[in-house]
């Protein structure tokens, strides 16, 4: 049986270099992620991947669904391996100086409509991202972040807000505040498994945001406020040199 070294040297060529192992086909047998923009057509699967994760929370109606598409397609996308619908992620574009002091999920989606999306703004808000749990360790949730900040540096949008849940919080409640579960998280102490994927692509944490989502009971109702800061935002040219040639 071929061993997984064996496979590599034959797809690659004499003499290749370390980078063209990137460039190799993948191995027969397995598969290629892509993301993609949501379409109506994998509304179903996202309320299953929303069901199975979080049963006791109603998964997003087609209505709330169909809103977001509408409101902001590039924002709406999805993970597929060999055709099926394995992770999801939903933006939206927020003028943030309006939810900075206080906010919840639902004032900051339009209760998950999306009719809150402001074209005007300079943040990307992130509204969810799930990922199948039988596929989660595999890279599917970073490549679903990855796809939400290039979307940032498209649209030369200035950053990118969320509130990730904290569902190890239930557990500990009674010995720590969430703030300190959310430090020891960022210490390295507790592995929660959101806060910890979240650092590991890039993000601040910035504070804990209580009664974001009452009905998420694992993180009793509180969330990570969260922000990456795309490094390549450049500020719109003062109304003073609009026009000008640049020295
Ligand atoms: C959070 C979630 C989207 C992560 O998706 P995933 O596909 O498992 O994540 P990945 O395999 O792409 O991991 C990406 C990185 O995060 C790290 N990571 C992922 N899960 C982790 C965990 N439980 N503990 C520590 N690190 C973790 C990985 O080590 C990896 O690091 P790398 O990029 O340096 O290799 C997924 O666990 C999920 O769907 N959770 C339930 C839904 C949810 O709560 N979403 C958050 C809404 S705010």
């Amino acid at each position: 049986m071929n061993t997984i070294e064996d496979t590599l040297r034959n797809a690659l060529p004499p003499n290749a270099t370390i980078a063209d192992v990137w460039r190799v086909r993948p191995a027969p047998g397995t598969a290629t992620l892509r993301v993609r923009p949501t379409r109506p057509g994998d509304f179903a699967a996202i309320r299953e991947l929303q069901r199975a994760t979080y049963p006791a929370i109603a998964p997003w109606t087609e209505e709330q669904l169909a809103g977001q598409v509408a409101a902001f397609p590039e924002g709406q996308m999805v993970a597929e391996m060999d055709g099926r619908v394995i992770g999801a992620s939903a933006s939206l574009v927020v003028m943030w100086d309006d939810y900075a002091v206080d906010h919840t999920w639902k004032g900051i989606t339009g209760d998950g409509t999306f009719a809150t999306h402001d074209p005007a703004g300079r943040t990307l808000y992130g509204a969810e991202v799930v990922v199948d749990r039988h596929r989660r360790g595999n890279g599917v949730g970073r490549a679903l972040y990855q796809a939400r900040r290039q979307l940032c540096q498209r649209l030369n949008l200035r950053r990118i807000i969320a509130a990730g849940r904290l569902p190890g919080y239930r557990d500990v409640k009674d010995v720590m505040s969430p703030e300190l579960y959310a430090m020891r998280v960022v210490w390295g102490d507790i592995p929660d498994p959101v806060l910890r994927f979240q650092l590991s692509q890039g993000f601040h944490y910035c504070g804990v945001i209580h009664n974001y989502l009452p009905e998420d009971a694992p993180s009793c109702g509180h969330a990570a406020l969260i922000v990456w800061l795309n490094p390549r935002h450049a500020p719109p040219r003062p109304a003073a040199f609009a026009g000008k040639a640049a020295a």
